[in-house]
């Protein structure tokens, strides 16, 4: 199991799409956060503590692990019922564990800065991430290769697993890219129903690997 990019069809909708992508737009501007390594708003989802995820302190000083998967819904997730339906019957019975879900929103006309969703350690272990794209244009992600040429994915395919630890980024587009993300602590670790996707799955591609620049590492992974 080894791919860059894989479509998936896990049968969301056109009319549930739209009715996510619904529940964003009407969030308030306090629940999203800047991401200046990535370029982009983030608006946190379901995860440890309600907050960002990785090792989450509590008021009582107490810590939660979110890579043991205690989960909730944070103030944002619990004003998007669509989202939730999607994630606990379509998205998370392929997932074991269920992953942190964080929606990207990357204004018109921006790119993002090539980045790696992982440590530069971890590249090539499993760190496959699940995505749904919103809204904008789905063919603008882009993987670089051995030469630093970018490819691109096809404009087909919205609802994908991709190799986070694979340096990547998207184009800038007229129109505003808002993604349902799913990652750590899922990885794409084996089960059943995910490797029934996987052999459905309509398309994949696999890109070599270019040696990683300094600037593609996010600085979060090296605290
Ligand atoms: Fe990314």
């Amino acid at each position: 199991m080894s791919f860059t990019f894989a479509a998936l069809d896990i049968a969301v909708t056109d009319i549930e799409r739209q009715a996510m992508l619904q529940e964003v737009l009407e969030l308030s501007a306090d629940v999203h956060h800047w991401n200046e390594f990535r370029g982009c708003r983030m608006i946190a989802i379901y995860n440890g503590g309600g907050r960002m995820g990785g090792r989450v302190e509590l008021n009582d000083g107490t810590h939660i692990d979110t890579t043991q998967g205690q989960f909730e819904y944070t103030t944002a997730g619990k004003k998007c019922p669509t989202i939730q339906k999607i994630c606990q019957e379509k998205i998370f019975p392929f997932m074991s564990p269920p992953g942190r879900v964080t929606i990207l929103r990357t204004n018109p006309h921006t790119g993002l800065n090539i980045h790696l969703d992982s440590a530069e350690s971890e590249i090539g272990t499993l760190q496959y991430k699940y995505r749904i794209v919103l809204n904008g244009n789905i063919g603008k992600l882009y993987f670089i290769d051995k030469n630093y040429n970018k490819i691109y994915v096809p404009e087909y395919y919205n609802s994908y697993a991709m190799d986070g630890s694979h340096a990547h980024s998207i184009d800038p587009d007229p129109e505003e890219k808002i993604t349902l993300c799913i990652g750590s602590p899922w990885h794409g670790e084996q089960n059943p129903l995910y490797t029934q996707l996987l052999e459905k799955s309509l398309f994949k591609m696999t890109v070599s690997r270019p040696i990683t620049k300094t600037e593609w590492l996010d600085p979060a992974f090296n605290r």
